[in-house]
């Protein structure tokens, strides 16, 4: 019951935040998701594709390394294009997922 709460809480924290997102496949809805639903929730859970952050560059390497090493396939330039740019628009890399360091003068006297 409180899992329910929390997953409706949080479908109306998205909202608010303008993110809309498909209720199936917990993927942000924005130009190139449907792509990403197509190609991507064969093997493993769309929870491990949005869980990840990563730039252009960076999903271009999770996908090359998919394809060398678990029989992921090749897309076509403008598929492979689509996806790139949906995942690094819609999953960046996130400078604030890390605290700020500690300030000097919190820090432990030595
Ligand atoms: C042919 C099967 C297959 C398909 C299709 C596939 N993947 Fe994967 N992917 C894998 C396997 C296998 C792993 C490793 C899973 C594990 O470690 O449990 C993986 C892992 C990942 C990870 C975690 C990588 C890491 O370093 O933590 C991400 C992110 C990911 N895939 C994204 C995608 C995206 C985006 C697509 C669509 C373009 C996709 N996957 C399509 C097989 C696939």
């Amino acid at each position: 019951m409180y899992k329910l709460i929390l997953i409706i809480l949080s479908c109306l924290w998205g909202n608010a935040q303008g993110v809309e997102k498909d209720l199936g496949t917990g993927l942000i809805i924005a130009p190139g998701w449907e792509l990403v639903r197509m190609h991507c929730g064969a093997c493993h859970s769309y929870k491990l594709v949005t869980a990840q952050r990563a730039d252009k560059e960076g999903w271009r390497s999770m996908i090359q390394w998919m394809q060398e090493t678990q029989n992921l396939w090749e897309f076509d330039e403008v598929t492979e294009n689509g996806i790139l740019n949906y995942l690094s628009n819609s999953y960046p890399p996130q400078a604030n997922r890390r605290r700020a360091p500690i300030a000097k003068n919190l820090m432990p006297t030595m």
